[in-house]
């Protein structure tokens, strides 16, 4: 057979360039599904010249693991519901790290040195950790488990214990220390399980809501220990190197700036049992005041300015094909209308821009909070649909759990519509004053049949 491995290292750096390039363009709504297209065909490529590896052998097997793997993720991603994206993107994570951890397994299975046999281990630890977390987050987002935080007694002890071993177990996985009578087949399937049991730990005392930063950690942590694992051979795989760093990189940006729209610190995620506790001594004035869909539809028909701002119930209820058609009939009678979008309103980065571009919402109709807080006093009617957390005024208000959270300041319009189907609180569990204001109206129902009879009420004006 021709041996073409001289081709591996040029085309992995061509696929490199390809990640880059797909990376970039994922960066602006416009741009992104080209994006997925330049990062997918770097990995089909990237994976295809693997088999010029010399001596490569199994290959039967390879295939029957990409055959496996790709039919799965090919049906699993055609038929997944929009609502379901952040369980899912949870569960391909978890692969990724576990794929990591096999990697690291193999290689810490054949001849290592310290260095090489340092950087398996951590990657294993890594890749380990981010399997059996983002399975939890999985388990929690899917509702197969409990989403509320779980903690118990001594948590933190047992965890950091854990972690200890774990890291105790790798380092004898490296040494292999003759004074110790057990062999590298009883410390390497120890310290993996260990490590899974770390991950699992870790994850059990987040809440179901904080998933979203949870699992772009996790991606960040994948992406570290395929990166290691680039290293942990005698040849270096330079393509999981790039690739690993790239995803690393990514994931820890977009953790950062996830906890920095809900103004938290990452440990406040991972440590403070977020959604576990209710704020206490606060006590609202006055009460909800209901409205129906008619009496809100003519002050909308005769409005001239109109902010929709939707959050985590739009997605719920897939209210967005009918909110468009609502934007539509608006805009066909001169009302101007435009979208408040926060960066964490739903429960996944860019959840909103998403749910609205596939119900054909054009982008320029979409303003983040930054561009939109200022116009809220000329506005006539704000639409809030399924928003909670991220209109709550108790943002500014010291002593409340959300304390320093940017908000959208939809409570400065001049009417505020709130649609929701009952009194329930926002993932945070505290109550909204927003609701109880004089200037607000309750719209209650699911907000895709709210929405449906708004679009009738107009229809008939
Ligand atoms: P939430 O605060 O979760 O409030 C959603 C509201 O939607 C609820 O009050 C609920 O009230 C209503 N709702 C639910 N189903 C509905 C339906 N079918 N029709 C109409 N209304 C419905 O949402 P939000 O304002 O979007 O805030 C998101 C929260 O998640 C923030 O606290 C944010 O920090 C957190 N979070 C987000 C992310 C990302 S990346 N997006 C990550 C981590 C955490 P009823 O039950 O009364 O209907």
């Amino acid at each position: 057979m021709v041996d073409l491995s001289w081709a591996i290292d040029p085309i992995y750096i061509a696929t490199i360039f390809f990640f880059i390039i797909g990376l970039q363009r994922m960066s602006h709504p416009l741009t992104a599904r080209s994006g997925i297209v330049w990062a997918g065909a770097a990995m089909l490529i990237a994976t295809l010249v693997t088999f010029l590896t010399p001596n490569l052998t199994n290959f039967a097997l390879i295939a029957i693991g990409i055959v496996i793997g790709g039919g799965f993720g090919y049906i699993a991603a055609k038929r997944v519901a929009m609502t379901d994206m952040p369980q899912m993107v949870a569960f391909y994570n978890g692969m990724g790290g576990g794929a990591a951890a096999g990697i690291s397994a193999v290689a810490l299975l054949g001849t290592t040195t310290n260095t090489t046999g340092s950087l398996a281990v951590i990657g294993g630890l890594i890749g380990a950790v981010s399997f059996s977390g983002s399975l939890i987050a999985f388990l929690k987002l899917q509702g197969w488990m409990r989403p509320r935080p779980i903690t118990f007694n001594g948590q933190q002890v047992v965890n950091m214990a854990v972690l200890a071993l774990a890291i105790l177990s790798g380092v004898l996985v490296i040494l292999q220390p003759s004074w110790v009578p057990l062999t590298v087949a009883t410390y390497l399937p120890l310290f993996f399980i260990l490590s899974l049991g770390f991950g699992f730990l870790m994850t059990l005392p987040i809440g179901g809501a904080d998933m979203p930063v949870v699992i772009s950690m996790y991606n960040a942590f994948t992406g570290l220990a395929v990166a290691l694992d680039g290293f942990s051979f005698a040849t270096p795989n330079y393509a999981m190197v790039v690739a690993g760093i790239i995803v690393g990189a990514a994931g820890s940006l977009l953790t950062i700036q996830m906890a920095r729209a809900m103004n938290r610190s990452i440990s406040n995620v991972f440590f403070g049992a977020f959604g576990a506790t209710e704020e206490k001594g606060m006590q609202i004035q006055g009460s909800m005041k209901s409205i129906d869909a008619e009496d809100v539809a003519v002050m909308l028909a005769y409005a001239n300015k109109v902010i929709i701002a939707p959050g985590y119930g739009m997605a719920v209820a897939q209210a967005q094909q009918k909110v468009k058609e609502l934007t539509d009939l608006l805009e066909s009678r001169n009302v101007q209308v435009k979208f408040a979008i926060h960066p964490v309103a739903g429960r996944m980065p860019g959840h909103m821009n998403v749910l609205l571009a596939e119900a054909g919402v054009a982008y320029d109709h979409l303003f983040d909070r930054d561009e939109v807080n200022p116009e809220f006093p000329s506005i006539d009617v704000v639409l809030v649909i399924g928003a909670n957390d991220v209109v709550n005024p108790a943002a500014h208000r010291q002593g409340s759990p959300l304390f320093g959270m940017p908000i959208l300041d939809v409570e400065q319009a001049k009417n505020v519509i709130v649609l929701k189907r009952g009194q329930g609180k926002g993932f945070a569990g505290i109550e909204n004053d927003l609701f109880y204001r004089d200037n607000t109206r309750m719209l209650y129902g699911d907000a895709q049949e709210t929405v449906a009879k708004l679009v009738q009420a107009l229809k008939k004006l």
